[in-house]
């Protein structure tokens, strides 16, 4: 067996909670986190980066100097994670870094993550891989999603077909079959709509367990209405983002006076648990278990909606597949880098339409 290494993934995801950094320690089919760190954003370049999803007067240079302060802060949160862990820069093999999403637009044949590599690289001394959607873009993808190939290599069984549930900002389903095919798509807003409207209303980041919402009651027109959206309905390979799913898309839907606040809030979660629901029925075939990850999988009330929807299907963690839920995709970017290091592929074309397998990643060397 090949000798394990040790990488470090940087996840910062469409929630824009803040930097998500996995060390973990890598062999081709086997992934041990061994340390992790949070860095949440700092309120400013949370509002600097909304602001640049939508187009503004003089975005490039916006983006030119937010890039950088991104890539101070990763390099803050590296050398934290370092510092405490008594690693030196030259035991790391690499950085993945996925960097910060401010447009998905694969219909126009691209995407932009923002991050500075350059800089990363230079202030950490350690080799960076980035920018891994281009290419599946280039190649007729939709450069998303990234991570069932790497669901694939480390939580793929061959006695139980699995979906890996992963609600991020936006939710993404990965079914492992235990023949070994594999299908992964974004089902559509996993904590995006419900985050922001929290925001609005209660100045907060998002709704604690759900507390908020449990205080609201479904809205059924409202529900029926938000998911008559026809990205739902489109077959995969498919991926979305804040592009589609943002406060403009819920304020058209907002119809009903008789609606409260905490009754919109609540009918979100339904939202999100109701199109994980109805996506896992129509999309993956057999499933026998399901693995939830991401900041979602903290959401009691998201949980208990999804629970009472897939009722015979049994639902865990990824922590019991050895990665807690909170550093899945900051260890998928470990994984996607050693595969571009080693020049493997590291798409998959089932998962994002590409036309083929490639090696996904540009590489800055330390
Ligand atoms: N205790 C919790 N209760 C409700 N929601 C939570 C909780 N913890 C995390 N979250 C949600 O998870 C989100 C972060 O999830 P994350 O997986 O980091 O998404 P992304 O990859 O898009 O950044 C937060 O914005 C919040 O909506
Ligand atoms: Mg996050």
């Amino acid at each position: 067996m090949a000798q394990e290494q040790l990488f470090i993934g940087i996840m910062s995801g469409t929630s824009l909670d803040g930097i998500d950094v996995a060390l973990a320690e890598l062999n081709n089919v086997s992934c041990k986190v061994l340390a992790t760190q949070f860095l949440p954003y700092p309120a400013e370049i949370k509002t600097e980066l909304l602001g640049l999803h939508f187009p503004s007067e003089n975005e490039l240079e916006i983006a030119a100097i937010v890039a950088n302060k991104l890539a101070r802060l990763y390099a803050k949160a590296v050398q934290a994670l370092l510092t405490k862990n008594k690693l030196k820069s030259n035991q790391i093999k690499a950085i993945g870094c996925h960097g910060q999403t401010i447009r998905h637009r694969p219909e126009l044949e691209f995407t932009l993550q923002i991050g500075n590599s350059a800089l990363l690289a230079e202030l950490t001394n350690i080799s960076v891989v980035s920018d891994f959607r281009s290419r599946d873009i280039a190649a007729g993808g939709q450069g998303a999603p990234l991570v069932p190939a790497f669901h694939k290599a480390v939580f793929g069984s061959t006695d139980k077909n699995r979906a890996i549930v992963n609600i991020g900002g936006i939710a993404n389903i990965t079914h492992l079959a235990k023949t070994g095919e594999v299908i992964g798509f974004d089902s559509g807003p996993g904590n995006i709509l419900l985050d922001s409207w929290t925001r609005l209303h209660l100045g907060k980041d998002y709704d604690e367990n759900g507390a908020w919402a449990t205080t609201g009651v479904i809205h059924k027109s409202l529900l029926t209405d938000l998911l008559s959206e026809s990205y739902f309905a489109m077959l995969p390979p498919k991926s979305t983002g804040r592009d589609l799913f943002n406060d403009k898309w819920l304020k058209q839907h907002l119809l009903y006076p008789e609606c409260r606040p905490q009754d919109i809030a609540r009918t979100l979660v339904e939202l999100t648990a109701h199109s994980l629901y109805q996506a896992i029925a129509n999309y993956c075939p057999v499933v026998d278990e399901v693995y939830l990850c991401g900041g979602g999988a903290h959401n009691s009330l998201l949980m208990n909606a999804l629970k009472q929807l897939l009722v015979d299907i049994p639902i865990a963690n990824t922590d019991n597949l050895g990665v807690g839920v909170d550093w899945v995709e900051a260890a998928a970017f470990a994984w996607l880098a050693k595969q571009t290091l080693e020049n493997n592929f590291n798409n998959l074309p089932e998962a994002t339409g590409a036309k083929g397998l490639r090696v996904l990643g540009a590489i800055y060397p330390a």
